[in-house]
């Protein structure tokens, strides 16, 4: 246990880029020893950077993904498969699509699932996520609420992959991409809290001032369902990756 390290750099570009390093060595280590890496991947403005520099490294240095497993993080429900406002579709346009992925080694949550179905659903994108041998690195943001993935706040420890409703918060974040505040889905998919807490390691990515209360009240802490970003102060190996404008420290 222990509280979360934080790595501050003066803008997000060379955030990304440290993580992007890491996620390399990662890749490298594993393939050597001829096993899979498992990524937990979000979608939102945080790791655009993170992503743009991964495809760079595919396409400019060869890094390969051949052997890489994918789990997305969230999604919004309900919303027609494929449609480009999906989470999923998101992050294949941005990453996915550009890495040479095997897309057996893909796995994103449903945002069309029937509502009866979506327990087992969750269980079985659980399952999945174990039968991967667990996840090895997974990147978060952060929502201005203190929230990871889709868990809201009064979302507790050990809640697992489920269906949750989206905060008005949140849906007002997503009201611009949506055209208007009514078209944005009512609910989500996410990866749980106790799900999250079980990767082996977490790097969260924070930047810019909308986020430094957030960041700040989460790594103060004590761990507790109105800030699920505090939470991950109970796990041994998480990295809080900041700017100097989420950090709070001058330029
Ligand atoms: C959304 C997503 C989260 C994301 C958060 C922050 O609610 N469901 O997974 O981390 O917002 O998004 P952004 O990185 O765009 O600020």
């Amino acid at each position: 246990m222990g509280r979360p390290s934080v790595a501050v750099y003066p803008d997000p570009d060379l955030a990304c880029r440290a993580v992007a390093l890491e996620v390399a060595a990662l890749l490298r280590s594993r393939a050597a020893c001829g096993r899979p890496a498992v990524l937990g991947l979000p979608t939102g403005e945080s790791p655009r950077g993170l992503y743009r520099e991964l495809v760079r490294m595919r396409r400019e240095d060869g890094l390969p993904f051949r052997h890489v497993v994918v789990f997305a993080l969230d999604e919004l429900w309900p919303l027609p498969s494929g449609s480009p406002r999906t989470y999923g579709s998101i992050l294949r346009a941005e990453l996915l699509d550009h890495l040479d992925l095997d897309p057996r080694n893909v796995h994103a949550l449903d945002s069309a699932v029937a509502p009866h179905e979506a327990a087992a659903h969750c269980a079985a994108y659980e399952d999945r996520i174990r039968a991967a041998g667990g996840v090895d690195l997974q990147i978060l943001g952060i929502g201005r609420s203190g929230h990871i993935g889709l868990n809201e706040p009064g979302s507790a420890r050990d809640s697992r992959t489920r269906l949750v409703r989206l905060a008005e918060e949140s849906r007002a974040a997503l009201a611009a991409a949506f055209g208007a505040p009514d078209a944005v889905p009512a609910a989500g998919l996410t990866l749980g809290v106790g799900t999250i807490l079980e990767a082996r390691r977490i790097t969260l990515l924070a930047f810019g001032p909308a986020k430094r209360e957030a960041v700040r009240r989460a790594l103060a802490g004590p761990a507790d369902p109105s800030l699920p970003a505090s939470f991950l102060c109970e796990h041994g190996d998480a990295c809080f990756v900041l700017d100097q404008a989420a950090a709070g420290t001058p330029r």
